[in-house]
């Protein structure tokens, strides 16, 4: 199953509850940042029979350790884990096999997938650049009534110098009328 609890019980909960509103919607339900799948699974279930699309390199949290010049704990256990097996055994075993793979670095990913989308999680790199630029690869594709969220607001927050200013300055300057539940920013398309 799970290595790590990077996810609690109550946010995925409240992640599901923003999947559930946005049933009825066209469009593509993302995952940047899989992992073992912690998250992923909530998002398939609250999503099924749609598919969720996972991205993620499985090398990672690259952005970070180069700009903190401290190597991240996601690249010293990829070292000797195959976190990727690990992920796939969790999606099979927990979800009804709705998901689909895309190991691929997101900003490259992004910038060739022009399809609407209607929910995305973002859960990779917290430093601020990474974390601005995926959003603004999102929104021009993100469907009205689509649903846009994240993990660390508060982990990764705004006096992070060392992430310069991490997930919460890349939300503030780039979603106006977003939201938080503690930890999980999102922001409703509306
Ligand atoms: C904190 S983990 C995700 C945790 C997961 N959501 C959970 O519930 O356990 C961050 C993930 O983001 C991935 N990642 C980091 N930078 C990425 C990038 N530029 N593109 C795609 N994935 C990336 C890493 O490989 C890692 O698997």
């Amino acid at each position: 199953m799970f290595n790590e609890n990077w996810y609690s019980e109550d946010q995925a909960l409240f992640l599901q509850k923003l999947v559930s509103q946005t049933h009825g919607i066209s469009g593509s339900v993302i995952e940047i940042g899989c992992w073992e799948g912690k998250s992923t699974t909530y998002i398939a279930n609250a999503c099924y029979p749609e598919n969720v699309i996972c991205n993620d390199t499985w090398l990672g949290n690259i952005a970070e350790s180069q700009l903190t010049g401290i190597t991240h704990v996601t690249e010293i256990i990829l070292k000797n884990r195959d976190v990727y097996s690990i992920f796939l055994n969790n999606m099979k075993s927990l979800t009804k096999d709705n998901f689909s793979v895309v190991k691929q670095d997101c900003l490259e990913w992004l910038q060739t997938y022009k399809e609407p989308i209607k929910f995305c999680h973002i859960d990779a790199s917290h430093e601020y650049q990474s974390v601005y630029d995926t959003i603004k690869l999102i929104i021009p594709n993100l469907q009205k009534g689509g649903i846009i969220c994240g993990d660390d607001f508060l982990n990764a927050n705004i006096n992070r110098d060392d992430l310069k200013g991490g997930v919460e300055r890349a939300v503030r300057e780039s979603l106006t009328g977003f939201k938080n539940y503690g930890n999980l920013w999102y922001y409703v398309n509306i």
